[in-house]
């Protein structure tokens, strides 16, 4: 099915200015971009977005890392759109991810693993939602 995800291109990927790399293994994969903006997310909007983290031992450090640089969050579209994004970035640890993904090629560590991406039709509404109006998104 035709479906939307959530993307963020992290900061450690804007201080390297490779966000122009990041995208083409996204738009390799053939995944749109509907919706793009570069922000610098507030600590209590970071917080917000990982809250469902919020008992883990790295939220504090995850929150740091978030807020330490620009990003760049986006609006995917295309067919199993979720799926098909998760299985560009790689697993969540560069170490543990399948050469050719965006995190195995580009992550440099766990943490500042280059890109965040929906883990569920439901989460990516909710996540869009949070980043996005409707009239920014144009499909
Ligand atoms: P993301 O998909 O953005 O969702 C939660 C993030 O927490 C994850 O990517 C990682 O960047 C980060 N994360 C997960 N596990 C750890 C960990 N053990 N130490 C630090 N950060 C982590």
């Amino acid at each position: 099915a035709l479906e939307r995800t959530f993307s963020i291109i992290k900061p450690d990927a804007t201080r390297r200015n490779i966000t122009g790399k990041v995208l083409s293994y996204i738009e390799g994969a053939g995944l749109r971009v509907i919706a793009q903006k570069r922000i610098h997310m507030s600590k209590a909007q970071a917080e917000g977005f990982y809250a469902v983290h919020k008992e883990r031992p790295f939220f504090g450090e995850l929150v740091e890392f978030m807020i330490s640089g620009p990003v760049v969050v986006q609006v995917l579209e295309g067919e199993n759109a979720i799926a098909k994004y998760r299985e560009v970035m790689g697993a969540t640890n560069p170490a543990n991810a399948a050469q050719g993904t965006i995190r195995k090629d580009l992550a440099e560590s766990i943490e500042a693993n280059t890109v965040h991406g929906s883990d569920a039709p439901e989460t990516a509404a909710q996540e869009i939602a949070y980043f996005f109006k409707d009239d920014e998104i144009v499909g």
